[in-house]
């Protein structure tokens, strides 16, 4: 059976970057899809500004690890205000695209990060540009 995945979303799936935790981490964020149950919790480290390393665990499906991946390759070496801007669109973009079945597997990805610097700034006691989406409004953009 020939897969609906590409070739760069296998690899990442395969061969997953930057897996596991950050000791002392600066943010950490943690969702879960109530539909399909996968849970993803990312990582970020903080200096001056910029996202100096990225880390995640998913336990979830092969397009949730994938995204995940991408995403913490994607912000490494951004600033934070740039980071905020990464959406799950850019994510399956750089993955050369998702199967729409599995589009909220990528939002997934964008709403652990912006959880994540979320926590950032609650942690600097700075208050946060960044607004979470409820369940609802992650299955929305889904469709
Ligand atoms: Fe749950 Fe992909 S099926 S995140």
């Amino acid at each position: 059976m020939k897969s609906p995945y590409n070739e760069k979303v296998m690899d990442h799936f395969m061969n997953p970057r930057n897996v596991g935790e950050i000791e002392n981490p600066d943010g950490v964020g943690k969702v879960g899809n109530p539909a399909c149950g996968d849970i993803m919790e990312m990582f970020i480290k903080i200096e001056d500004d910029v996202i100096v390393d990225a880390k995640f665990k998913t336990f979830g499906c092969g397009a949730a690890i994938a995204t995940s991946s991408m995403a913490t390759e994607l912000i490494k070496g951004k600033s934070v205000e740039e980071a905020i801007e990464l959406t799950n669109e850019k994510v399956t973009t750089a993955l050369g695209g998702l199967p729409k079945v599995k589009r909220h597997c990528s939002v997934l990805a964008e709403q652990a990060l912006q959880s994540a610097l979320h926590d950032y700034y609650e942690k600097k006691g700075i208050p946060s540009p960044i607004k979470l989406k409820t369940e609802e409004e992650m299955h929305e953009d889904e469709e």
